[in-house]
């Protein structure tokens, strides 16, 4: 039995899937049968960090895997990065006490691997008086933009992608090409990034051409895993920085993209 533990997002990124309740039940299940099998705890992992962004009324509300809990195997891992700030770099581990939890907490006192005093105290008053509030507005920014990306990928790339999901939580879509290559060798990505070496195209050197920057789905897919193949023709698509008409021009500048390299597919 090589199972030792059980580490998962329960948002993906890059996918932007986000785990049912269901499904969240199911994970915990089998590990609590799997530790009664083979008698040793076998703890999960649950990865929070998009949890409080999720903005579509339409998905569930998640349910804390702590709740189905029976062995005390549950951990989930949180973050305020995405609901503060980044550069705050505070997380947090929620999970029963025990061996685990102890060592966590001697190897970051050790380690002085935690955000100085006075951010933690910043961001405790944050959390205190004003997080609620942020969520809400942050989630109703991404919802619009969410709905705005979404009706034009489908207007403009209909016919280019095989399929998309996100748009749900976060800030991501993650599209899948139907027959356009995305990594950074291919004639796409070589037209967003402005990189052809056609000043048509391009635009002259020291003032090019804007540029449409995404993450190319061979760098989110398993090297070894058996989604290797679809990696090469998907990619990550942010929403969360850029305004709504900005968003709109790089979705019409990726077609563009699309049909420069059904022109030019050999690179
Ligand atoms: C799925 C997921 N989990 C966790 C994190 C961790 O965030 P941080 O290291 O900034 O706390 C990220 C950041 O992008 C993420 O996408």
């Amino acid at each position: 039995m090589d199972i030792e533990t059980v580490m998962l997002s329960e948002y993906g990124n890059a996918s932007s899937n986000i785990i049912s309740n269901h499904r969240r039940r199911k994970l915990v299940d089998i590990a609590t049968r799997l530790s009664r099998r083979i008698g040793r705890k076998v703890p999960v992992f649950f990865d929070k960090a998009y949890e409080n962004l999720i903005h579509d009324p339409a998905v569930e509300p998640p349910q804390s895997a702590l709740l189905d809990d029976e062995l005390g195997l549950v951990y989930e891992i949180g973050t305020l990065s995405k609901i503060l700030a980044p550069a705050l770099r505070i997380g947090y581990m929620i999970g029963p006490g025990g061996p685990l939890l102890a060592a966590m907490v001697q190897k970051t006192s050790d380690a002085g691997f935690s955000a100085p005093l006075i951010t933690q105290e910043i961001a405790s008053y944050l959390l205190d008086r004003h997080v609620a509030g942020q969520i809400d507005k942050v989630n109703a920014g991404y919802r619009e933009k969410a709905a705005a990306t979404r009706r034009w990928l489908d207007a403009e790339l209909g016919d280019v992608l095989s399929g998309y999901t996100g748009g749900s939580a976060g800030f991501y879509f993650y599209l899948t090409l139907a027959d356009i290559e995305t990594h950074e060798r291919s004639a796409f990505f070589r037209f967003l990034s402005r990189t052809t070496g056609q000043p048509d195209i391009d635009g002259p050197s020291g003032d090019k051409q804007p540029r449409v920057l995404y993450i190319p789905g061979e760098f989110c897919v398993d090297p070894q895993g058996e989604l290797v193949e679809a990696g090469r023709r998907q990619l990550r698509l942010s929403y969360g920085f850029e305004e709504l008409p900005r968003i709109k021009q790089a979705v019409e500048w990726m077609r563009e993209a699309a049909a420069y390299a059904r022109q030019f597919p050999a690179v």
